[in-house]
């Protein structure tokens, strides 16, 4: 049982709450990504679950037990870093031993662990190189094997793969899915990469400005995004957001902007409220009523190849619509766009905060 358990977690840097007030259980096996752009406190956060750095407010729970006070090397954690922080004077095998040595095992031992963990990795032929003569790909892999050789009860990873190219991103990011699979070790995995949080997490912690701004299954978080802020930051191009006037126009529910008019399919009167009216790319689709839905402006159409992205104006805003090849799209067609009501999202214009179906028209009437 490796279960981490943050309870009200703070770390202020002088004025700047770097992570403010964090309650976060990550569950024993689970995958956590800590997502978030930069500066957002993921690697603060991170630094104090392995004792690197300590908080100015709140505990930190491993195992059941309080470690807040524990220094790093009492943790049963293992860090692995973005800059792999691998010895460039030893070889892969000293460099997988070195944690071992430090803890004064018996040569045999190391070895026959060396050799298990290197056959996990792929990294037999490579024990006698040094880190220079390694690919990035390789020296990560000796940096998640240097974590692993002591079967730390969790493991904690800062952006790991923010130094490789993509392709080789997509083939690290596999390979260690498939470890937490194999293991199945509680992993705490910082990235401010949407794909990485996405294909990788158990579950997602999204921060922004060092507080939680949603945490759920990746499906959630695209699904169902708890905030403008959370629609933004997942989904490429990133979910179209409009300034809309939601009102009850025979019998049911519409929302309204300059060249949209879309049913929202929640029957009700309320009184006019403003919203932020959201919709993905992906969930646009040709309206039927060329005078209904989003009257759109195509400006630029992008290949993709497997697909196309077609940027157009809506009124004074500007909205993607994406979908498989060809769209069927040109620059300077006039279109009109529609989604299922099921795909339409409402946030509150000032909190930002998503407004359900059923809340919608409670908290029109606040
Ligand atoms: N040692 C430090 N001293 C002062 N400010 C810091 C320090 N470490 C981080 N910060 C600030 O805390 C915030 C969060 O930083 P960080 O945790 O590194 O973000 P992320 O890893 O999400 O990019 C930033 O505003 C950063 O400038
Ligand atoms: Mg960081």
């Amino acid at each position: 049982m490796s279960g981490i358990e943050l309870q009200g977690v703070s770390r202020r840097f002088g004025s700047v709450a770097a992570v403010d007030d964090v309650w976060l259980d990550i569950a024993d096996g689970e995958f956590l990504v800590l997502l978030g752009p930069s500066g957002c406190g993921k690697s603060t956060l991170l630094r104090m679950v392995a004792g690197l750095l300590p908080p100015t407010g709140g505990r930190v729970r491993l195992a059941g037990a309080d470690i807040t006070d524990v220094p790093p090397q009492g943790r049963d954690l293992a860090m692995v870093f973005q800059s792999y922080a691998l010895y460039p004077h030893l070889s892969v095998a000293r460099n997988l031993g070195f944690p071992l040595r430090a803890r004064r095992w018996p040569r045999a031992r190391i070895r026959a662990k060396v050799a298990e963990v290197a056959a996990q990795l792929d990294l037999v032929e490579l024990l006698d190189r040094k880190p220079r003569e390694l690919s990035g790909g390789q020296r990560q892999r000796v940096a998640l094997g240097r974590a692993l050789v002591r079967d730390p009860g969790a493991f904690l990873m800062d952006e790991p793969l923010s130094n490789l190219d993509a392709k080789l991103r997509a083939g690290t990011r596999a390979e260690i899915s498939a470890l937490h699979r194999r293991l199945g070790a509680t992993m705490v995995y910082v990235t401010h990469d949407q794909v990485e949080a996405m294909t990788m997490a158990t579950r997602i912690a999204l921060l922004n400005a060092g507080k939680l701004e949603q945490v759920g299954t990746p499906a959630e978080v695209y699904d169902q995004p708890a905030t403008t802020f959370a629609a933004r930051f997942l989904g490429s191009p990133a979910m179209n957001l409009l300034d809309a006037t939601v009102r009850a126009e025979g019998g049911g529910l519409t929302a309204r902007a300059a060249e949209v008019s879309l049913d929202l399919g929640i029957e009700g009167e309320l009184p006019e409220r403003e919203v932020v009216l959201g919709v993905r790319p992906e969930h646009l689709r040709p309206a039927a009523d060329a005078e209904a839905g989003i009257r759109a402006l195509v400006t630029a159409v992008e290949n993709l190849g497997h697909e196309e992205v077609a940027h157009c104006e809506v009124g004074a805003s500007a909205i993607c619509v994406r979908g498989p090849r060809p769209l069927d799209l040109r620059p300077g067609d006039r279109v009109a766009l529609t989604a299922d009501a099921r795909h339409l999202h409402l946030f509150d214009p000032g909190s930002g905060r998503r407004l359900t179906w059923q809340s919608a028209p409670v908290a029109a009437g606040v």
